[in-house]
């Protein structure tokens, strides 16, 4: 029996690959390539970006590198959960083809065993220094290179972002417009626990007493959305209202804050399509998220 040219390829058996080299041979002989960057310890969100690259691509690349340039100094990037072994199960199941999994030292060629300081970086627009990146300094400028890296080394033709990290998602949109490359860029809807709660692989960090609280971050930021479909635009009151009876709920909130989704800039009683994003600790664990919507 002829099999689809998809299913005869899916049969191969997942490729587990740790150097460039190994990779792009590999990749040689694929007519066409989608390609879900990840840092690992993978959960539904994750899942959800392969089955969407299976729909765009013949062969689905996931890259799983904890990428030491996007994390500051006093945060986590030594207790990041690294669970290969586990991802590797997960992929399988969701059918992606290949999973490369690189060290440091394969990414970065100036890595001298101890420090980054000799990386060329990409510097993202200002709008990468609002919201995550102003408490995150050099955070996105570290996404755009090592992203940037990776797009060179697999060289898809398609790429699937989710929007949970929404400002990474515009930033990494303004790299590919920027820099011209031939790559279509494609979002995936965020994938939330019943309880609302985006997942995320810092969700592990949260006791399961914080896990409950932590829906309250998707609720607060699901008020303001009905309020402005209300016809409520005093955007800077909702914001403050929110940051408030976060902080009063014990989170240390970072920011909340209504965008435009086209442009990220503060959203204006003109704009229709809008993002209210928040970013804020329980505990020791930052957690993002954010809702976009049609405000008219
Ligand atoms: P990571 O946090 O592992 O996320 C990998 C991808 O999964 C990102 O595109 C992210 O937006 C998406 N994602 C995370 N949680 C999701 C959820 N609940 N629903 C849908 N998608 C979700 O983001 C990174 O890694 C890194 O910054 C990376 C882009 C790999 C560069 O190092």
């Amino acid at each position: 029996m002829n099999l689809p040219q998809q299913a005869q390829f899916n049969s191969q058996p997942m490729q587990i690959i740790h150097t460039v080299n190994e990779l792009r041979n590999v990749l040689k002989a694929q007519p066409s390539i989608g390609f879900v960057p990840t840092m690992g310890n993978l959960h539904a969100g994750h899942v959800h970006l392969v089955e969407i690259a299976k729909q765009h691509a013949q062969c689905v690349v996931v890259s799983i590198f904890v990428n030491p340039l996007q994390f500051g100094a006093n945060e986590d990037l030594a207790s990041y959960p690294r669970t290969l072994e586990a991802d590797c199960e997960k992929l399988k199941i969701a059918g992606a083809d290949i999973v490369f999994a690189p060290s440091v030292a394969e990414v970065y060629a100036d890595f001298d065993g101890n420090n980054l300081n000799q990386t060329m970086t990409i510097t993202p627009p200002p709008m990468a220094r609002e919201l995550c990146g102003a408490s995150r300094p050099g955070h996105f400028s570290g996404i755009a290179t090592v992203v940037m890296k990776l797009f060179n080394i697999v060289q898809p033709q398609v790429s699937v972002f989710g929007q949970k990290d929404f400002q990474q998602l515009f930033v990494i949109k303004q790299l590919v417009k920027q820099f011209n490359l031939p790559i279509t860029i494609i979002a995936g809807n965020t994938v939330r626990e019943p309880s609302g709660l985006a997942m995320s692989s810092r969700n592990g960090y949260l006791t399961s007493t914080q896990k409950i609280a932590a829906a309250q971050l998707q609720q607060c930021l699901q008020q303001i959305v009905s309020a402005i479909k209300q016809g409520n635009t005093d955007f800077a009151d909702l914001e403050q209202t929110a940051m408030q009876m976060l902080n009063d709920k014990g989170w240390l909130v970072d920011y909340i804050s209504v965008r435009s989704a086209n442009t990220l800039a503060l959203a204006t009683q003109d704009d229709s399509n809008l993002v209210v994003l928040g970013a804020a600790k329980l505990g020791n664990v930052r957690l993002i998220d954010n809702i976009d919507f049609c405000a008219k």
